[in-house]
């Protein structure tokens, strides 16, 4: 795995282990108040980061270009940004930030979607 796969996939475990590490500070300090943050660092960091690197690994070709690349930018945005917007929702301190991850992490997604289609007649590896 290399290339953008690589990069999906690499940052995607590395917010894994975030979340986990998040999960067993919510256990070992018995406040759930902020389990929504682990759950979306979790989904969107991980599983869908991971997603994304695989069906990358899968189909090479639809890396090239510029599209693939505002892609993981996006996503890697949207997710640095709807995190902390979670915390501040939950905490009543305002939802601008969540809302404005919540838009580029679906933007992310809606690229992903063009990435998809725009590969259709593309072999696997
Ligand atoms: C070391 C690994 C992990 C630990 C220690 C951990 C711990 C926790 C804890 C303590 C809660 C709150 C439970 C409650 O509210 O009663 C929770 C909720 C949750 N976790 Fe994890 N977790 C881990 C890994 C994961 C992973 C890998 C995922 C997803 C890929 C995940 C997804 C979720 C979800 C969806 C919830 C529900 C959140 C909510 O109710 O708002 N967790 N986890």
């Amino acid at each position: 795995m290399r290339g953008l796969a690589f990069w999906f996939y690499f940052t995607g475990v590395i917010y894994v282990i975030a979340g986990m590490a998040f999960g067993i500070h919510l256990s070992a300090t018995h406040d759930y108040t902020l389990a929504p943050v682990h759950a979306h660092l979790n989904l969107i960091g991980w599983v869908t980061m991971g997603l994304f690197g695989l069906y990358y690994h899968a189909v090479p070709s639809a890396s090239e270009g510029i599209l693939a690349k505002i892609h993981f930018a996006v996503a890697t945005i949207g997710l640095w940004v709807i995190i902390p917007g979670i915390v501040f929702a939950i905490q009543q301190k305002g939802e601008t930030l969540a809302k404005l991850g919540s838009v580029l992490t679906l933007g992310s997604m809606i690229l992903f979607l063009i990435v998809v289609f725009r590969s259709r007649d593309r072999v696997m590896a």
